[in-house]
């Protein structure tokens, strides 16, 4: 299969979007918009995420204790656009946030959020996978962001 023809496959497997973040060096709050979440196993409790060997990020990804998951609402486009195309250094200007239990950056706004320890990380290709162990977390009412054909994507509102 072609690289172009895999991606336009995959690009029809409809997903959420989140914001993944963790600590960076003096404890600055670092992270990126990530598609690539995916349950593991909920006896032990475990998520993954495929961070690219490109993002500047990886490394803290690799040797951080804790990483954040923030599962992005319908309304946070311009969010995920920013943690996706903007310098490392203004991706939380302007953005409300706060320390979870563990200390990682949780986005306000979002409709899930997970706090986990790195359980583990496999090099997969141009992709990294990292396990976490879900140590706190929660959801509200609301709609998650959805992503489908490299577009934002939002469940259809009832008729009134
Ligand atoms: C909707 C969406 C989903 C994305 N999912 C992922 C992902 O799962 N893993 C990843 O490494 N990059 C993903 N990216 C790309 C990164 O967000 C982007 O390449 C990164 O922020 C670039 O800067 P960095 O050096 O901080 O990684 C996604 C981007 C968008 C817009």
């Amino acid at each position: 299969m072609k690289e172009e023809e895999l991606r336009r496959a995959l690009s029809l497997f409809m997903t959420g979007v989140t914001v993944t973040t963790t600590r960076g060096d003096g404890d600055i709050p670092v992270g990126l918009t990530v598609s690539s979440l995916t349950s593991v196993s909920l006896d032990p409790p475990l998520l993954l995420v495929c961070i690219s060997e490109a993002s500047r990020l990886l490394d803290c990804f690799r040797r951080c204790r804790y990483f954040g998951v923030s599962v992005l609402s319908e309304d946070q486009k311009e969010v995920s656009d920013k943690f996706s195309r903007s310098c490392l250094e203004e991706r939380f200007e302007g953005i409300s946030w706060e320390s979870g239990e563990t200390g990682v950056p949780l986005l306000q706004g979002s409709v899930a959020w997970f706090e986990c320890e790195r359980y583990r990380t496999l090099e997969a290709g141009d992709h990294e996978i990292v396990i976490g162990r879900v140590e706190a977390g929660g959801s509200r009412d609301g709609e998650g962001l959805g992503y489908y054909k490299s577009g934002y994507v939002s469940r259809p509102k009832p008729l009134p």
